[in-house]
């Protein structure tokens, strides 16, 4: 299975993946994740990625394409299926996506987008930690760590990213619906896109996620 998960920033698409890779054997590439691991260990695309990052916009096609390709070869390779979190991102990167796999006899099966407004966005995102040792995932109003700032799975630290800032939410917001809204369109028109409501409690829409991919699954076995 090759699919992909889609939403605005916040939607919870990392938090969704989480949980999908614990009940389906795939490789998870999230590009935000990537390009992340790239900045800490300071390579000149991590550099040239964190800048952008920090302001709220994407990071050039041809940085994240190289990125996505190595993770593809090594997860096919090991004989997996793919999550793709937070790719593609805008129609230029869907085209490379669709024809990278094709030369490789696959493709991005379907797409599943989490639903829900900008308002309720905002103040996720401003109230979002992450663990710095583990990268999990933390929320100080709907998700919060037992102890303050403390990572409940490792004892790390939790730390807020450098672009869950207002004015960088807003750039991310804008590029969201200017450039990925018309990647969720082809995908409707191809009959390849599930839509979730995404403002509702994260064990409800994990069952729906599971759902959907269970009858994905059901009836790629039946063919
Ligand atoms: P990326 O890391 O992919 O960020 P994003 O798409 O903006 O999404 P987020 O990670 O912010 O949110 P999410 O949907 O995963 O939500 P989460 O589960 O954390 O990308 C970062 C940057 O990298 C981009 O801006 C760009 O610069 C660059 N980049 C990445 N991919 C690129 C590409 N393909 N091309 C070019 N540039 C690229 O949840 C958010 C918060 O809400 C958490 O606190 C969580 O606990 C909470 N929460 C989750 N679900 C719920 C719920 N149901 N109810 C209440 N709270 C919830």
């Amino acid at each position: 299975m090759i699919f992909a998960l889609f939403g605005p920033p916040g939607s919870g698409k990392g938090t969704q993946a989480e949980r999908v890779l614990e009940n389906f054997p795939l490789g998870h590439i999230s590009t935000g994740d990537l390009l992340r691991a790239e900045r800490r260990a300071g390579t000149p695309l991590g550099i040239k990625a964190g800048e952008i990052m920090s302001r709220g916009q994407f990071v050039p096609d041809e940085l994240v394409a190289e990125l996505v390709r190595k993770e593809v070869e090594r997860i096919l390779g090991n004989n997996k299926g793919i999550l793709f979190d937070g790719y593609p991102r805008n129609l230029a990167q869907l085209r490379w996506l669709d024809r990278m796999l094709a030369g490789l006899d696959r493709m991005l099966e379907f797409g599943i987008t989490l639903d829900i407004d900008d308002e309720r966005l905002i103040k996720r995102l401003t109230s979002r930690r992450v663990c710095e040792k583990c990268r999990r995932v933390y929320n100080l109003i709907f998700n919060p760590p037992r102890e303050n700032s403390i990572c409940d799975g490792c004892g790390g630290k939790l730390y807020q990213r450098t672009d869950d800032r207002q004015e960088a939410i807003e750039n991310r917001l804008t590029d969201y619906h200017r450039q990925t809204q018309p990647v969720l369109d082809d995908l409707e028109e191809r009959g390849k896109l599930e839509r979730v409501k995404a403002d509702r409690p994260i064990e409800i829409i994990h069952g729906e996620i599971l759902s959907l991919l269970r009858g994905r699954t059901a009836d790629s076995d039946k063919q």
